[in-house]
């Protein structure tokens, strides 16, 4: 897609009113994605069919990641009517975001969002890792399968959302990419436990990030960078104009950003774009393009600087 900046709303709470929407809009936003469908929330009447016909095999992404408590929670025709107020109350492209994890869970609904107007679709995949009974190579397969599935049968973009615990990341990329993904969304951040001994339960909380998630995905953005057809989004930290450059540098086409919106309302981005320009006059950048991957690993000196081995030269 061609869009007029990098600044993407990402998956969450921020598409759920339309004055938010229009707001972001205003504030230059060039691109909302819509908070996760989960296939979980789709009801059990719908999900029957496809549940008896094919085996739930640990593609889950409800449990463990962004499942939305049962109030906020969509259904489905609550999140396609919503998808269509949307694309009438704004121009800039909107993205349905979906989780699923049945084979024909994620084509069908995908194919439904696609119907109501999505310019594009983001598949947010997560396999349990505690799954004991599959191996990387099988949860690998799956979901090759269905990005394979859901790009051959949809006419809109389709981006993957990947997650950071990954046993051979560039190498699952690389087959996503081949299977057709026109995007890969790098990282989605879980839900962070923690136990609370007095009461013995697990308690489960979602802080908003600081820049500081940044560092993983500008490592995983500069093993990807020209090296993967598919355009590069980062997700995941993106607080400052200086982020977003660093990113850019990197190799990403994108970024979204959640939680510095939660936290400072619409109007950062803005902020963050014009910071960006500003940054980029001053040290002589004619485009976001001219930088982009140019501290990929392809590209600088040095590649093993991203790499684990340079402990001793960090710790020196
Ligand atoms: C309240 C909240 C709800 C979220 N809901 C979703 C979701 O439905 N689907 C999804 O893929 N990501 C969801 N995310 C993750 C964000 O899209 C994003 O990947 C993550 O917050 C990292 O970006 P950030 O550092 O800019 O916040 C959610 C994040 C927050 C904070």
């Amino acid at each position: 897609m061609d869009l007029p900046n990098p600044l993407i709303v990402g998956a969450g709470p921020l598409g759920d009113e339309l004055d938010t929407v229009r707001a972001l809009e205003d504030a230059g936003a060039a691109m909302l994605v819509r908070r996760s469908l989960y296939e979980e929330e789709i009801t059990g009447e719908q999900m029957d069919g496809f549940r008896a016909s094919e085996a739930h095999n640990g593609l889950s992404a409800e449990a463990e990641t962004f499942a939305p408590d049962p109030e906020t929670a969509l259904g489905p025709d609550e999140y396609l009517e919503q998808l269509q107020a949307i694309k009438a109350a704004v121009a800039i492209p909107v993205i349905a975001s979906l989780n699923g994890s049945t084979r024909g869970g994620w084509l069908s609904y995908a194919a439904l969002l696609e119907q109501a107007g999505a310019d594009g679709l983001e598949l947010h995949i997560y396999h349990a890792a505690s799954d004991m009974t599959a191996s990387a190579a099988e949860v690998e397969r799956h979901a090759v399968d269905i990005v394979a599935v859901v790009t051959g049968g949809l006419g809109i973009p389709v981006a993957v959302k990947l997650s950071p615990m990954l046993t051979a990341f560039a190498n699952f990329a690389k087959q996503l990419d081949r299977a057709g993904a026109d995007g890969l969304v790098l990282f989605t951040r879980f839900h962070h436990v923690d136990i609370d001994a007095e009461e013995l339960e697990v308690v489960r909380t979602l802080p908003l990030s600081d820049s500081s998630e940044l560092s993983l995905r500008l490592r995983a953005t500069a093993a990807l960078a020209g090296r993967v057809d598919a355009s590069i989004a980062v997700t995941g930290g993106v607080h400052t104009g200086l982020d977003v450059i660093k990113a850019t540098m990197a190799g990403a086409h994108a970024v979204q950003m959640v939680s510095a919106l939660l936290r400072h309302g619409p109007a950062r981005l803005r902020t963050v774009r014009q910071d960006v320009e500003v940054w980029m006059v001053e040290h002589d950048w004619a485009s976001l393009g001219a930088m982009r991957g140019n501290m990929s690993l392809e590209r600088i000196p040095d590649p093993a600087a991203y790499e684990r081995a340079n402990f001793r030269m960090a710790l020196r």
